[in-house]
């Protein structure tokens, strides 16, 4: 078999790259990516001391300059236009054999295997923070940051309404932490307490460990638990926070948050293979694998967590004079999946006293987060 210069080597695998995916733009983006972190990962002869950055997500975001570096680039790359298919390979300096093998397996498991790139590379940015992304546990998606800042700017802007020393919130299905840490790391220096609760040990784990790699940008306590919504939530969450009075836990919350599983398995069977072979499908469709979730509509993860929050007093009435007085203070964001899912969901929240609610859009125009505000604060039922 003819042996192939490393330039040789690196254009087979971009053109490897390309094939899979349909979209060029977006293979010279990945293949940059993938060809950076090899760069930076492995010196050209022996694993390098950055070795753990690698695809395994137990480096060190945060702590190592080499990663906050590797962040900065890849926001670079991300923003700015693709280079032309030329420049991709011919631009790149010449890769070393353990670069080069890692590099053959990261496309390898690209294109053959559908593993996500954001798992090979082991990091995902979100916001300010690095976090370490590990299957199955669900990759941070940019319309959650989107919406998360958003959360983080609003409770910021009105910290007085919230009534509290600190702003108490609770991040429901927090998956690999990032609303969480997004929210300690955004809002104003110990104005919050975050609680973040997951039924995956794999999620919690992870959550703890991005918690630790991003320390030094919270400016708020957080903490996470193992905690099954579909169980006695107040029960459990008495149990794994120590705690002896039950108001002390879930009494009250100033505010809910979630992204919580609402894709309807109908939908899951038209997802690409990326998402199904590697993402946990607990993470996407409420109750995967029940029998009856067949006829779901991908809602109830959302109906179990609205019917979890204590309903609030009555909405004050139209041409009530304390309409008017009463502060709009946010105190739920739940993100949704889209146009189909906002007017059962608005109907369900306004069920449980949220005077106000908004629908917010991403990025891409589509309503993606349901925002609901009322006077009284959260208590779980
Ligand atoms: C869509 S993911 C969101 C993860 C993370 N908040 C994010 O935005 O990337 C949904 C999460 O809900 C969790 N989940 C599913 N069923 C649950 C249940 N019964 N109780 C608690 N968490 C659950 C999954 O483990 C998963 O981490």
């Amino acid at each position: 078999m003819p042996r192939l210069s490393p330039a040789g080597a690196l254009s087979s695998l971009y053109q490897r790259l390309t094939k899979y995916l349909s979209d060029d733009a977006q293979a010279r983006r990945e293949f940059r990516w993938l060809y950076e972190h090899a760069l930076n990962t492995y010196t050209k002869h022996a694993p390098s001391a950055a070795h753990d950055l690698g695809g395994s997500g137990r480096g060190v975001p945060g702590r190592s300059p080499l990663l906050r570096s590797k962040l900065e680039q890849t926001r670079l790359w991300r923003n700015s236009p693709p280079a032309g298919a030329n420049e991709v390979v011919d631009g790149l300096q010449a890769i070393g054999p353990l670069q080069l093998a890692w590099l053959r397996q990261a496309i390898s498991d690209r294109v053959d295997k559908h593993k996500p790139l954001q798992y090979i590379l082991g990091t995902q940015p979100f916001d300010r923070l690095e976090l370490a992304v590990r299957p199955p546990v669900l990759i941070p998606r940019p319309e959650t940051e989107e919406w998360a800042i958003r959360v983080s700017d609003a409770i910021s802007a009105s910290l007085q309404q919230y009534a509290r020393r600190r702003v108490r919130i609770l991040d429901l299905c927090s998956g690999s932490g990032c609303i969480s840490l997004a929210l300690a790391s955004r809002l104003p220096a110990d104005t919050a307490e975050i609680v973040g609760v997951d039924v995956s040990a794999k999620a919690v784990l992870l959550a703890d460990e991005n918690l630790s790699l991003n320390e030094r940008y919270l400016r708020n306590a957080v903490s996470f638990y193992q905690v099954d919504l579909n169980g006695d939530v107040s029960k459990q969450m008495m149990a794994v926070m120590g705690a002896a009075s039950h108001d002390a836990v879930v009494g009250e919350f100033d505010v809910v948050v979630s992204n919580p599983p609402y894709v309807s398995y109908r939908e899951y069977c038209s997802l690409d293979s990326d998402v199904r072979d590697w993402e946990d499908p607990n993470a996407l469709v409420p109750n995967f694998g029940a029998t009856d979730s067949l006829d779901d509509d991908g809602l109830r993860m959302i109906r179990r967590i609205v019917s979890l929050i204590e309903r609030g007093g009555p909405p004050p009435s139209v041409g009530d004079d304390s309409a008017q007085a009463q502060p709009r203070t946010l105190r739920l964001a739940l993100e949704i999946g889209g146009s189909h899912q906002v007017e059962p969901v608005r109907e369900l929240v306004a069920s449980a006293g949220f005077g106000h609610i908004d629908v917010w859009r991403d990025l891409a125009g589509t309503d993606r987060t349901i925002v609901g505000y009322r006077g009284q604060p959260l208590k779980l039922v």
